[in-house]
């Protein structure tokens, strides 16, 4: 977020990535800019939130925290987004922020419908990648629409904590900003073995009444 200078070369653009230590942290970052630019504007939230007792709520404590006021768009059973309702809700709320969340890795079946949408409205949005960093690395599906971007390490890598935030504002590459150097893991195994393991559990349970 520190990184402003725009590539004038777009040879050597690239998207910018911060760590923090949580996907939250980032989200919370990410919220406090956003106040800034509007102090009384509105968060929409999809209509899908986790939470626990350990952990509470990795979407909804940023917001919470940062005490904006916020409302839900609609999500159907297999968290596909209602693009009408989320449409009226951004046309009835001037300059609010739109959260999409990639749950558990999966993105959205009218993902380009609706980020062209927001595109064309210039909607303030944000891609919460917290369970999807693989699916944006490898295959680049999701996580370079929105402003901002943010992802959760400590769900896909064996780390007891940290987070990214990326801002998809093309600008120049500056050192020290790309975590692989200090990630030494092998992605493709590690989407491969997560993708076979996924496999293998729906195989298991395909049979179980009640499971989709
Ligand atoms: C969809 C989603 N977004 C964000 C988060 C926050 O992730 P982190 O634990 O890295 O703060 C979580 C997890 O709690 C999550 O499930």
């Amino acid at each position: 977020m520190g990184i402003t200078k725009i590539a004038e070369n777009k040879k050597n653009a690239q998207r910018t990535w911060e760590y923090t230590n949580s996907a939250r942290e980032a989200w919370s970052n990410i919220i406090e800019e956003y106040k800034k630019l509007y102090p009384n504007a509105k968060v929409l939230l999809p209509s899908y939130i986790g939470w626990s007792a350990n952990e509470g709520s990795g979407i909804f404590d940023s917001v919470k925290n940062a005490g904006v006021d916020f409302e839900f768009y609609s999500l159907d059973k297999y968290l596909n987004t209602d693009i009408s309702d989320l449409k009226n809700k951004v046309k009835s709320n001037e300059n609010c922020l739109v959260l999409l969340v990639h749950y558990f890795g999966f993105i959205d079946d009218k993902y380009s419908e609706i980020v062209e949408w927001l595109n064309q409205e210039k909607t303030y949005y944000i891609e919460d990648c917290a369970h999807a960093w693989l699916t944006d690395l490898i295959g680049g599906k999701c996580g370079r629409n929105g402003k901002y971007a943010f992802y959760s390490l400590h769900k896909i890598l064996p780390l007891s904590k940290g987070g990214l935030l990326v801002s998809n504002q093309i600008e120049e590459a500056v050192e020290n900003l790309n975590p692989f150097v200090s990630l030494n893991y092998d992605l493709l195994n590690i989407y491969n073995k997560r993708r076979s393991n996924y496999q293998y559990l729906v195989k298991i349970l395909k049979d179980i009444d009640g499971i989709e």
